[in-house]
């Protein structure tokens, strides 16, 4: 028998304030933990989802260093973008705060003092890169040299972005300092570390023996840290941003950001409620879960777990159901590489349209394993699904009450035996909804709900009361009641999912009753309830609008295959003599097709100003349409050696550019000019 608990207190994990939030982070963590706090809110259960934006951390004050402002005036402003963004799409926190508020840099202080005057921590003290200019030490992400691997001049102290290999600031070739472009030294520092180690025995038995219902990707991520055995690891670092280490022996030194972001729950819950939080950080009768992205999942099930018991008046995560990762078209996100559908840019571009993303993501959520997004998908979702199973049945229900009962809920009469089979199917089908949701498994759960607004749809093309209109309106009658507790009770059961569309829906048909106990009843709407007027749930989707998304996302990676490209070395000299031995010329095409088994070869025929010669070129893939270049002029070498391919004797060379990805571009002279003249 599951553990019973009293309350629920649900965090999400802070994200960090160097960027805009995007679709990967609503799919993986927001918008599962928002399911999951409305259903319980709507169970009339005791709940709180905490939130806020992680203020902290090196690439934080990087970018300020970039911008040339302060650390601050980046968090500021993206706290707001990001704050704003889980409004609109819905995301109900009960507070979404920030780290660098005054409680929370107090609360992580005490934390840490806390733990440090129980003699929780170790000390060590190691050799690490120092700038003398700047006087400052270096965090490995302001010291760059030679990658050992690829020869990359610009690799950071922890990562080379060329060939992606993880590196230490040690591996280094000729280190220098991104601050001061000196060449740092190294230097002894003194940290304080979690002596993981000493914690290992407890997590095993707790995660291993007592918490094998975690999700298999979690509970798989953490066996694996446990059997490579815990190391001590530092809490923190010697930067200027952050929450200062409060011991005298400290100067410039701050609590290391992992150290202090997850404290921000509880700072966050303290700024709410300061009388009583403690009710839902101390008492064992609290369930906490933990909802975050797989890269997330050590902090929370080890790192963090072990700062709560070293404390030892807090209590533990009951779950926490990481997700795995979002694709995008096939790619990574990515925030450097502008690889990413916006949250803030999906809200201009699809205004009114939160309810459809919400929708997908968690259709294709990543639960199990990394999904990938597309905008086909997208809009099939929204078109086949969506608009055509629950729009469609919403709207024939209340269109047909409106024509037969003038906009009242006609009177149940005498339910047959169909009636009660789909009566039974929806009783049926709210049980596993709930099984689902309770066991965080969302993506089914929303599937079961469409399936609701399925046997809607079936149970209405099944009794056809347009056709019994003309004999028996007491049966009609019937049916057009059935079918309104159907959509009362869609308005329910999508709540969690749709919040948006379940608040239109219920505002259009009047419905008073908002608990998820009444999914499954079906005198949800009294006879003689007058509903209102019928309007669409969705619309469809059309294909320019998501060819526009493509499109963006196209000239996106063009534009990062520009910033990445390296122009070739200069090859070796030529004198001018050799240069002009070089015959070439401009002609006009005038015939041009594929070649038959050759996926790669056009077969141009090119007024060249004596006769015709006839050109192959392997430019297929990038020319879909061959006979749109007729009547284009062309720059061809005309004392190529002639050379046959394919049975076909090649006369010239056409001239093309070859872009940084690889696609060949037909070179063109800028004016037209006579068949035939010289390219000097
Ligand atoms: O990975 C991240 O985006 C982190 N900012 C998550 C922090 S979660 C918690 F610890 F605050
Ligand atoms: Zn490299």
């Amino acid at each position: 028998m599951a553990k019973q608990f009293k309350r629920t207190l649900i965090t999400t994990a802070l994200p960090y304030a160097n960027g805009p939030v995007h679709i990967g982070h609503l799919a993986g963590v927001y918008v599962p933990a928002d399911i999951y706090a409305r259903y319980l809110r709507l169970k009339g259960e005791e709940v709180l989802m905490i939130g806020g934006s992680d203020e902290h951390g090196v690439p934080i004050t990087i970018k300020a260093r970039n911008e040339g402002i302060t650390p601050q005036e980046v968090v500021d402003r993206y706290h707001t973008i990001i704050k704003r963004s889980f409004e609109e799409f819905g995301i109900s926190f009960d507070i979404y705060s920030r780290t660098t508020s005054a409680i929370h840099h107090k609360t992580a202080s005490g934390f840490f003092k806390t733990l440090y005057d129980k003699g929780e921590f170790i000390t060590k003290t190691s050799e690490q890169y120092y700038d003398e200019e700047a006087k400052q030490f270096l965090a490995d992400r302001y010291i760059t040299g030679k990658c050992p691997h690829c020869g990359n001049e610009r690799a950071y102290g922890d990562q080379c972005e060329s060939c992606g290999t993880s590196l230490s600031p040690l591996d280094l070739i000729q280190p220098h300092s991104t601050i001061s472009g000196s060449i740092p030294v190294m230097k002894e520092t003194t940290h304080w570390y979690l002596p993981l180690d000493k914690h290992e025995a407890w997590l095993r038995k707790w995660i291993l023996e007592e918490h094998k219902e975690w999700k298999p990707n979690v509970y798989g991520q953490c066996k694996s840290w446990l059997d490579m055995g815990l190391q001590p690891r530092a809490v923190s670092r010697d930067l200027d941003w952050g929450v200062p280490v409060p011991l005298d022996d400290a100067k410039g030194k701050v609590l290391y950001v992992w150290f202090d972001a997850p404290i921000g729950y509880i700072s966050n819950t303290i700024e709410l409620l300061p009388d009583t939080w403690e009710t839902w950080w101390k008492d064992p009768e609290t369930k906490l879960v933990h909802f975050i992205g797989k890269d997330n999942i050590v902090f929370h099930c080890i790192v963090f777990p072990s700062m709560l018991k070293a404390e030892g008046s807090y209590i533990l995560p009951e779950n926490v159901p990481a997700n795995e990762f979002l694709n995008l078209e096939g790619d990574k996100i990515s925030t450097s590489r502008n690889w990413a559908v916006w949250l803030h840019e999906y809200l201009e571009e699809f205004p009114g349209k939160q309810d459809v993303l919400r929708y997908v993501l968690t259709a294709n959520a990543p639960e199990t394993k990394d999904n990938d997004f597309t905008w086909k998908d997208f809009q099939a979702r929204n078109n086949n699904e969506l608009v055509a199973i629950f729009g469609n049945f919403v709207n024939r229900a209340l269109v047909l009450t409106q024509k037969y009962f003038d906009g009242k809920v006609p009177a149940q009469g005498i339910f047959n035996d169909y009636d009660q089979q789909t009566i039974a199917e929806f009783v049926a089908v709210k049980v596993e909804m709930e099984r689902l949701l309770d066991n965080y498994r969302f993506r089914d759960a929303l599937k079961e709900a469409m399936n609701l607004a399925r046997i809607g749809n079936k149970y209405l093309a099944d009794m056809e009361p347009w056709k019994l209109a003309k004999t028996d309106m007491e049966r009609v009658s019937t049916i057009m009641n059935l079918s309104l507790q159907i959509t009362a009770n869609l308005a329910i059961a999508f709540e969690p999912f749709l919040p948006f569309t379940a608040e239109k829906l219920r505002d259009m048909i009047g419905l008073n009753l908002w608990e998820w106990n009444a999914l499954g009843s079906f005198a949800l709407l009294p006879e003689g309830h007058v509903l209102g007027e019928p309007a669409l749930l969705f619309e469809k989707i059309e294909d320019d609008v998501v060819e526009r998304q493509v499109q963006k996302l196209l000239d996106t990676r063009k534009a990062n295959e520009a910033a990445a490209y390296k122009a070739p070395p200069v090859k070796e000299k030529v004198a001018f003599e050799d240069f002009m031995k070089m015959d070439i010329r401009v002609g006009t095409v005038l015939d041009c097709q594929r070649v038959p088994k050759a996926d790669k070869l056009l077969q141009f025929r090119i007024a060249d100003g004596l006769e015709e010669r006839t050109i192959l070129s392997g430019i297929a893939q990038y020319y879909p349409d061959p006979k749109a270049l007729i009547g284009m002029q062309v720059c061809f070498m005309a004392n190529f050696e002639p050379k046959k391919l394919r049975g076909i004797m090649s006369e010239g060379m056409i001239l093309s550019a070859e872009d940084a990805d690889g696609k060949l571009v037909i070179i063109q002279p800028s004016a037209k000019v006579t068949n035939g003249v010289e390219v000097k």
